[in-house]
């Protein structure tokens, strides 16, 4: 159709020479900005006829139509009367235009025979921009989200144009923003993204800064742990500070658990624990919470306390088996861990926890061999050890006793010095002892009694006593002897009213008791009588005796004395006879007596230094060598008083002074001594 007129137009112009075309045009831009309250026109020119109608739509509703310089009053919808003005030109003024008048609008112009022609205006009625508010989606940032959005608004005035910046630095669309209008879109907010926004709002009128602190909420991040004092092991009894950290906005918090339970925690995350046990050692557990977004995260600590097995690890050997096999024992209780325990010498890998036993049945080899057990612990390390030993010689030793119905009961002590423990087995006249009546074993078998001891019969013999372990046997005979004097002497006193009897046994002589015989004047006697008469006895000692002294001598007068050992019943021989009375200053007995000191305390001297010889070759005091025990054993230095002795014996005093003080400081010795000779 269109195409038909032009063709008629320009035919027309060719033949009239007048242009046919009616031409309309804006004069100024066709975006038009307006300020609410202002007026405005959307200004057109036209040409090429005269007198068009023009008509004014909003959209495509038609609000005022006239004809250009014919009709000055115009036809205008509804509503729009107050607002619009027609202008001669057909040009539209708005009056106070407000926010309702935005919009496209297009003018018409029509001239019959000239053509339709149209325009198109785009009106923007801004207000100045008011009360910019920026709210955000989700209400808070929290870091690893997948968006958060910020959005902009204003009341009243619409922005043409939204910037956002920030801290300062003006946002762009990519990747990581997306800008949308009057909303900022973050992807995957991280804590780098807190900080301060600001949206610039700004209009043809008008520009409004608002800013926003956003603050991206995280953590906690993983937790950082602390022990200290650093280390890896602690000591029962000791302090154990914890901490954890992680960070986190808001700052996370921590709880601590142990086994499943909560332990006090400090508001900053700290566990202290003090006087630890063993069984707090184990694994703690720091949970920190973002309180605000509920984000958790845990991390584990392994506390080791340990505690030192109580006192010193302890070797044993033990005979097993029926007194063939050894055991050797190594015991260290207590600790955390437990030690380990082990006899590397005995069994190469074996280990125990706290306590280990090995047993061996071929143990000869191992006779004197010092075996040691390896005690480590995580806090110590250190090691016991026994030396396993076959019985050693011994002496046999013979108590006698006698009850109130004069039974005599013997008893024969043979202890043998072995490691483990011998057990002693009993024999006389090559049959083996069982307990009865007659005879009893201790326990421990070192003892043999030997009830109702007659010294007239058969129990008078030679008993032997073995003792074994699994590394060997050791026998020794005890040969009982009757009721007997080795040796004795007599002693004056200053004055010589008084005298001091001495006298020793055979080791092995039983004897229930002495009587002391006398023969010369009465004792105390105010005129004695220097006659001779018959012995008679005048004291009566134990067992145990080995001196007496008798008083109320006549330095004038004589006297003779004896010893008479019993057993019981049992009367034994009675020891020679000494002589006590004016012209000897000493008795010949005396003499005697002191002429066999002399060798025996030379002896003593020589066992002395035997005895320091050895105790310094091997450090461990070993039981007494029997033979010098039974030299030791019947030499006078047993006298129970030396110095009473000493004040017995006048010439040569020094002589005897240096000899006991020799033996004086030798209490073991000494001991032993008399234990011997308790008979
Ligand atoms: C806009 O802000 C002003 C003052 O800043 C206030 O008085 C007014 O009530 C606000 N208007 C709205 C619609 O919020
Ligand atoms: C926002 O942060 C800035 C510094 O970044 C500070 O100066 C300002 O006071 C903050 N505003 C608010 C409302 O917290
Ligand atoms: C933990 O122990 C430390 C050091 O002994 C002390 O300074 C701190 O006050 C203690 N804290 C608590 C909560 O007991
Ligand atoms: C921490 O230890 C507990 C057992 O005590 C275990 O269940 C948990 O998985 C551990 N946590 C971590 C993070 O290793
Ligand atoms: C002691 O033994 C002798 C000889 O066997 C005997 O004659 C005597 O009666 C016995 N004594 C006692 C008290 O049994």
């Amino acid at each position: 159709m269109r195409m038909l007129f032009g063709l008629i137009c320009v035919l027309l112009f060719f033949i009239t020479g007048h242009l046919c075309y009616l031409i309309l045009s804006p004069t100024g831009p066709v975006s038009v900005e307006a300020l609410v309250g202002t007026s405005v026109t959307l200004e057109v020119s036209h040409s090429g006829a005269s007198q068009p109608v023009v008509t004014w739509f909003m959209g495509s509703l038609p609000v005022a139509s006239w004809t250009v310089g014919i009709s000055s009053t115009s036809d205008y919808a509804a509503n729009y009367t107050n607002v619009l003005t027609a202008e001669q030109n057909g040009s539209l003024t708005f009056r106070n235009v407000s926010l309702g008048y935005n919009g496209t609008y297009t003018v018409e112009m029509i001239k019959i025979g000239k053509g339709r022609v149209s325009a198109k205006f785009y009106l923007f009625v801004y207000d100045i921009i008011k009360n910019v508010s920026v709210h955000t989606d989700p209400d808070e940032a929290i870091e690893g989200e997948r968006a958060f959005t910020l959005y902009s608004s204003t009341i009243p005035g619409e922005a043409k144009e939204v910037r956002w910046f920030f801290n300062g630095i003006q946002l762009e669309n990519g990747p990581h923003y997306f800008i949308n209008g009057k909303n900022l879109t973050i992807n995957k907010p991280s804590r780098n993204d807190t900080g301060r926004y600001t949206a610039v709002l700004t209009n043809p009128f008008s520009t409004e800064t608002r800013h926003r602190n956003i603050t991206v909420l995280y953590g906690p991040d993983r937790p950082v742990l602390k022990v200290s004092p650093t280390k890896a092991v602690f000591v029962s009894g000791e302090s154990v500070f914890l901490s954890c950290e992680g960070d986190g906005v808001p700052p996370p918090s921590a709880t601590w658990l142990f086994s499943g339970l909560s332990i006090p925690t400090s508001s900053a995350g700290t566990v202290n624990l003090t006087d630890v046990k063993t069984s707090q050692s184990g694994i703690y557990t720091c949970t920190l919470k973002n309180t605000r977004t509920g984000a958790e995260l845990e991390r584990n600590i392994t506390i080791n306390i340990y505690e030192s097995p109580s006192g010193e690890p302890l070797c044993s050997v033990h005979a097993v088996s029926g007194n063939i096999e050894l055991q050797f024992l190594c015991v260290w209780p207590g600790g955390a861990p437990k030690a380990q325990v082990s006899f590397p010498s005995l069994s190469t890998n074996g280990t125990g926890e706290g306590n280990f036993s090995v047993t061996i049945r071929d143990s000869q080899s191992l006779n004197g061999q010092k075996i040691i057990c390896n005690a480590e612990h995580p806090l110590i390390h250190t090691q016991c050890s026994v030396i396993p030993c076959a019985p050693l010689d011994f002496q046999p030793v013979i108590f006698t006793n006698m009850s109130q119905d004069e039974n005599t009961t013997v008893v024969i002590h043979c202890y043998s010095e072995a490691t483990p423990e011998a057990i002693t087995h009993w024999f006389k006249d090559g049959h083996r002892l069982e307990n009865g009546p007659k005879y009893q074993i201790s326990t421990n078998t070192v003892e043999l009694f030997i009830n109702d001891f007659n010294a007239s019969s058969a129990d008078l013999n030679t008993y032997t006593c073995t003792a074994i372990n699994p590394l060997g046997n050791r026998n020794m005979d005890a040969k009982l002897l009757g009721p007997q004097i080795s040796g004795s002497g007599v002693f004056l006193s200053n004055y010589h009213t008084e005298v001091t009897l001495k006298w020793e046994v055979p080791p092995t002589s039983v004897i229930t008791g002495f009587d002391i015989l006398l023969k010369g004047p009465a004792l105390f006697s105010p005129r004695p009588l220097n006659v001779a008469s018959e012995f008679r006895t005048i004291q009566m000692m134990p067992a145990t005796s080995r001196t007496t002294n008798i008083s109320g001598l006549d330095p004038k007068s004589t006297y003779y004395f004896r010893i008479l050992p019993k057993a019981g019943r049992t009367v034994g021989q009675q020891s020679e006879q000494h002589r006590i009375g004016p012209g000897t200053g000493l008795s010949g007995a005396a003499i005697a007596g002191i002429a066999a000191g002399i060798p025996c305390c030379i002896f003593v001297l020589l066992f002395l230094l035997g005895v320091i010889y050895c105790s310094k070759r091997d450090g461990n005091p070993r039981y007494p060598v029997s033979k010098a025990v039974e030299k030791v054993v019947v030499s006078p230095t047993s006298l129970a008083n030396p110095h009473k002795m000493l004040r017995g014996l006048k010439p040569p005093p020094e002589y005897r002074l240096q000899q006991f003080e020799q033996s004086g400081p030798l209490p073991s010795v000494h001991s032993r001594m008399r234990m011997a000779t308790t008979v």
